[in-house]
């Protein structure tokens, strides 16, 4: 067996356990799940991939004292019958008050992500991934999908806000949080929570695509505080791949 069916022999196991456990805990955390797919890729698309975050455009709608974000937005349509994604041209956003205390009942539009994110196989294998453990948690479904790139950013004096919302549902049927990169910053742990209250996981992601999905009709999730760990850098940063799946009637 070559090395390369090793692992995705690996990656098909991890499938089959992370599609139980969304099924029955209603969230999964992965290091190796699709971070493995990814790796077949090479260093060199994922450094053109991860390259994008360094052209995101600040967040206009946040004020300044719920810290300072970075973002794009690009969305695609996938029909299971024709087990077909189409990129659509839309880049508004809107979040329900209820789910967003912060920016929602605001019809937001965001600049798209760029095309060498939105055509980049790094993407099309986490998008084929994430639709893989939906498939297998929930049977072939039509999604319409909203990627978010987002760069957190904290320096000495201000800390990272990943969620100035606190905690919160996104307001979709799935969301996929995927660790692109941390530098020079401590904090930022990842926790859910049941509609109760009750912490039903929490983990700092700190490998490259380490992810969490979480059906977020029934959980809540937040993000801790950033703070950058560097004396000698001023700025730290956290990024991160949000993709969010709405189930779709077309
Ligand atoms: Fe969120």
């Amino acid at each position: 067996m070559s090395a390369g069916n090793a692992l995705r022999l690996s990656s098909d196991a991890g499938l089959k356990e992370l599609s139980e456990l969304l099924r029955n805990c209603h969230y999964a955390h992965s290091v190796h799940y699709p971070a493995l797919d990814v790796a077949l890729l090479g260093r060199e698309a994922c450094r053109a991939f991860n390259a994008t975050w360094d052209h995101l455009h600040t967040d206009a709608y946040l004020s300044a004292e719920n810290g300072l974000r970075e973002r794009r937005i690009c969305k695609f349509q996938y029909r299971q019958q024709e087990r077909q994604w189409t990129a659509l041209q839309d880049c508004h956003f809107f979040q329900a008050e209820t789910d967003n205390p912060l920016l929602g009942g605001v019809q937001r539009t965001y600049t798209r992500c760029e095309a060498t994110f939105i055509d980049s196989p790094i993407l099309q294998t986490l998008l084929a991934a994430d639709l893989a453990l939906l498939d297998m948690a929930l049977g072939p479904r039509d999604w319409l999908v909203t990627c978010h790139q987002f760069r957190i950013l904290c320096d000495q004096g201000n800390a990272g806000q990943a969620t100035p919302e606190g905690r919160h549902r996104d307001g979709h049927d799935f969301v996929f949080q995927h660790l692109i990169q941390r530098q020079h910053v401590i904090g930022g742990e990842s926790r859910i929570f049941d509609e109760e209250g009750g912490q039903v996981f929490s983990a700092t992601l700190t490998d490259y695509l380490e992810t969490v999905v979480l059906n977020d009709r029934i959980l809540l999730h937040e993000v801790s505080p950033l703070q950058t760990s560097s004396i000698n850098s001023d700025r730290g940063s956290r990024d991160m791949l949000i993709i969010d799946f709405d189930l779709a009637d077309y």
